[in-house]
Order: C-alpha cells, then sequence, then structure tokens
C-alpha cells in the first residue's frame, strides 16, 4: 500500500515536471490551451521608456504581488520604436512600459502593437487612452524649461517664458535639449512647436533654435541634469523632471514655461504585437492603471500627474499643476512622427 502510494507520488512529479517543460519550451510560459490553464507566467520582458528607478521600482512590486519575475531594458522612446521594429518578426520583450503616447502612436500605425481592453481601464478618462485600446495612458508630464540660476544671474538675463525667449542673444551655445529622433520629451517639444506655428514657421523656429544650443542630448531627462550641474544655461525638459534633479540637491535649478501654452505627454503603456509572454503582459497592464501601482512612482522622484483619477497626484508637482497647456494632438503627433524628425533633420542641416 506505502509502496503503491510511493510510486503514485512519483508519477504524478513527473507528469507535473514534464508539463512545466512543455510551458518553457513554448513561446508562452503559460499551457495557456482551452483545457488546461493551470501553469501561471513566471516572466515578463519590458521596454521601458520612463525612468530607470521607476521601473526598477515596479518590476520589483509587480513581482511581489504576482510572482513574475519582471526584466527590462531602460531606453528613450525613440531606441524602443527602433528596436520593436527591428524586432517585428521576432519580439523579444512584451509590454511596452512608458514615454509619450506619440511613439505608441507611430507603432500602431505600423501594426507593432497587440490591442488590449484591460477591465481596469475602465476608470481611466477616455482622453487620456486610444479608442481602439492599443495603448492606455498611465501619467501626464508637462513641457517647460530648466535654468540654471547662476548662468541667468551672471548673464543679466530672466529665465525664459516663450519660445521666442530661447532666441535671445545670452543664451547662444547655452542651450540643450534631446534629440526628437531619440527622445520622447524631444518630439515633444518639436510636435509643439510645430503644431503651435504651422509646419513651416515651426521648422523655421527649429533652426534658428539650432544655433543656440550647445548639445543634443539621447534622453529627454539629460538637459535638466546638465542645467542643474551649470553644464548647460536653459534645458528644454519635462517639468516634473526638473523639479527631481532639484529636490536631488540641484539647488541652482529654475522651472519656467513658455506662457502661450505648453505640450504635455501622456505617458504609456501598451503589449507589443506578438508579445512572446502574452498572459504576463495583460497582468501587468492591468497592474500600470490601478492606483497602488500608479503612485508608486512618487517614492522614487517620478512625480508626473497621474491617470487614473483615484490615484493621488505627488505634491511634488502642486507649483506646475496650473501650467497652461495648449491643445495638444497626439493623433497628428503620433501619424507624422517619422515625417516631422525628417524634416526636422534637414531644417538643422
Ligand atoms: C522621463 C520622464 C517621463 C518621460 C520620459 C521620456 O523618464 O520622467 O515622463 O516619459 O522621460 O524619455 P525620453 O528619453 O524618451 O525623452
Amino acid at each position: 500500500m506505502k509502496r503503491a502510494k510511493k510510486l503514485f507520488s512519483l508519477a504524478l512529479a513527473g507528469i507535473l515536471a514534464a508539463s512545466v517543460l512543455v510551458g518553457c519550451s513554448s513561446k508562452e510560459t503559460t499551457t495557456n490551451t482551452e483545457e488546461n490553464n493551470t501553469v501561471a507566467p513566471t516572466k515578463l520582458t519590458l521596454y521601458a521608456g520612463l525612468m530607470e528607478e521607476h521601473a526598477i521600482e515596479a518590476a520589483k512590486e509587480f513581482e511581489k504581488e504576482t510572482g513574475i519575475k519582471v526584466e527590462f531594458v531602460r531606453m528613450s522612446s525613440g531606441e524602443i520604436l527602433g528596436r520593436i521594429r527591428a524586432e517585428k518578426e521576432n519580439p523579444k520583450a512584451s509590454v511596452w512600459f512608458g514615454g509619450p503616447a506619440d511613439a505608441f502612436i507611430a507603432a500602431q500605425t505600423e501594426g507593432l502593437l497587440e490591442k488590449y481592453e484591460s477591465p481596469n481601464a475602465s476608470v481611466i478618462p477616455a482622453k487620456f487612452k486610444d479608442a481602439d485600446n492599443y495603448w492606455t495612458g498611465i501619467y501626464l508630464g508637462y513641457l517647460g524649461f530648466v535654468s540654471n540660476d547662476k548662468f541667468l544671474k551672471e548673464k543679466g538675463v530672466a529665465a525664459p517664458t516663450s519660445w521666442d525667449d530661447l532666441l535671445k542673444p545670452e543664451f547662444k551655445g547655452h542651450v540643450v535639449m534631446a534629440n526628437p529622433g531619440s527622445s520622447g520629451t524631444a518630439y515633444t517639444a518639436l510636435a509643439t512647436v510645430v503644431q503651435m506655428r504651422g509646419e513651416e514657421d515651426g521648422l523655421a523656429y527649429m533652426r534658428e533654435l539650432h544655433g543656440q544650443i550647445s548639445q543634443y542630448t539621447k534622453s529627454g531627462t539629460a538637459p535638466g541634469r546638465m542645467a542643474g550641474l551649470g553644464e548647460a544655461g536653459v534645458g528644454i525638459t519635462f517639468l516634473h523632471d526638473a523639479i527631481k534633479y532639484r529636490e536631488e540637491g540641484f539647488s541652482d535649478i529654475v522651472l519656467s514655461v513658455p506662457e502661450e501654452g505648453t505640450g504635455y505627454e501622456i505617458g504609456a503603456v501598451a503589449i507589443i504585437a506578438g508579445a512572446p509572454e502574452m498572459e504576463a503582459a495583460k497582468m501587468f497592464i492591468d497592474w500600470t492603471l490601478t492606483k497602488k501601482a500608479q503612485e508608486l512612482g512618487q517614492s522614487i522622484g517620478s512625480y508626473q500627474f497621474l491617470t487614473n483619477p483615484e490615484a493621488t497626484p505627488p505634491h511634488q508637482a502642486d507649483e506646475i499643476k496650473d501650467t497652461k497647456l495648449m491643445e495638444y494632438d497626439f493623433s497628428w503627433a503620433g501619424e507624422n512622427r517619422g515625417s516631422l524628425t525628417e524634416k526636422w533633420n534637414d531644417a538643422i542641416k
């Protein structure tokens, strides 16, 4: 009797081990067949377009709550778009986590995203998510200027309060922005200027601005850091990133905004088409839309406004909450991402 029981246990262990192996060798980590839906997903790969510290924290918390091990690579928006495009036939990551929606819309037009209507998306206002459920907004960031106070005093110039102010002779050679090809922040700036002024005048402005620029960085947060360090006089950035740097001790940081109105980002999340870890990807999207997940960023200095109306926004962003925003057209910005960055490249040649 005892021996029969032992044999039965061994056989059961064998069956379980075999089913785990089957799960691991298939493209999905779940045995997601109609009859058998029992093996939970074990891992998830993300491409993260938000701050690295934010992605680390999210990965830790999601793993704690679900047991799913998360790996991620932090890249700027344009880099993620390029990577997903290159991996189209054999996607390596399942979720695109963060960064302005413009690049997501560009990806959507190329068939690079998978539709997913999360049950948790119902609380997210329609203006912060795609009507066809290809991407959902998780946060909002406002574009502005970050100056170095010592620089301003030395030059005897006030912090810029309009895009035209950046063209003042005092700023020549001291303005830093990221490259709109790589950075979602910089693309938001380019699309803002072009939407406000029209294509011809907008690109003519970018050409003039080029004469003031000391460096185009790869990532959108770098200009804030450089202004904080005094390596730049003024940077174009998302204001919440500048608040983070000021809080970290770069006390010379001065924030200002174009008073005519400024552009903004909807930071998004989406499943990559053909995601190798589809179940885990859906669970992650559901999680990012919760109050708890959205409030996580502020614990590590990610001070965006949040899209879940039940989530409490970071008090650190109070000072910018009344920033005058323009009517930023996300569809236009996304659909024209490729052609507009090309035109920008030509304009600054
Ligand atoms: C930072 C900001 C995010 C933004 C991202 C864009 O991480 O905190 O709000 O979405 O930059 O990064 P990128 O390098 O593409 O400009």
